[in-house]
């Protein structure tokens, strides 16, 4: 009995992937799948400044001030110590918050009352940087969009549509560790 014909549409992804074992072919990342620098934050990543005297630190309560003007900070792979510096949806603002003034639900999201959220604006995308320290929002500089820190990053002002996703937090020790994925969608959609 003849061997059945081989087809081109027998080279599947496997059998793709296996040659390329075979013959020694390096494939690029990006065709595994992505690169842990631009992979979003996952559980168990720590949690460091991005920026200013202690970029690179991991972050711990202490080193944060009730209610203060939120920082930069990104999460850091602990096995290969990769910043997950590859995308700038992976940037969050942190700030650490009274526990007594949140609910349980979305105390338990932080890490002693350190909150973190995206720092893309839903809107269409600019950085949320800037702060009302006397109502403690974060604001976006390009169209003045406004968001409640202590109300789940509910939009309060401006043309944003919804909340700035949330990375939920757990505390390891002392420092600071990503408890999950982000809750809510990171980024903006465009509209044309
Ligand atoms: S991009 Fe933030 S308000 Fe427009």
């Amino acid at each position: 009995m003849s061997a059945t014909p081989k087809t081109s549409k027998a080279l599947t992804r496997r059998s793709f992937l296996q040659t390329g074992m075979v013959t020694g072919f390096v494939l690029p990342s990006t065709v595994l799948g992505q690169p842990p620098n631009r992979a979003r934050p996952k559980a168990g990543d720590w949690l460091v400044f991005d920026g200013g005297e202690k970029s690179g630190e991991r972050i711990t309560p202490a080193l944060l001030e009730l209610d203060q003007r939120p920082v930069a900070a990104l999460a850091k792979e602990p096995e290969t110590e990769t910043l997950r510096d590859g995308s700038r949806l992976n940037r969050v603002m942190v700030t650490k918050l009274d526990l007594a003034r949140l609910d349980n639900a979305t105390g338990d999201l932080t890490a002693d009352g350190v909150i973190a959220y995206s720092a893309v604006c839903t809107h269409t995308g600019c950085d949320v940087t800037n702060w009302d320290p006397d109502n403690l929002f974060m604001a976006c500089p390009c169209h003045e969009s406004k968001f409640d820190v202590y109300n789940n990053a509910k939009v309060v002002g401006g043309p944003a549509p919804r909340p700035l996703a949330l990375l939920p937090l757990r505390l390891d020790g002392d420092a600071i560790v990503i408890a999950d994925i982000f809750q809510g969608r990171v980024g903006f959609t465009q509209q044309f």
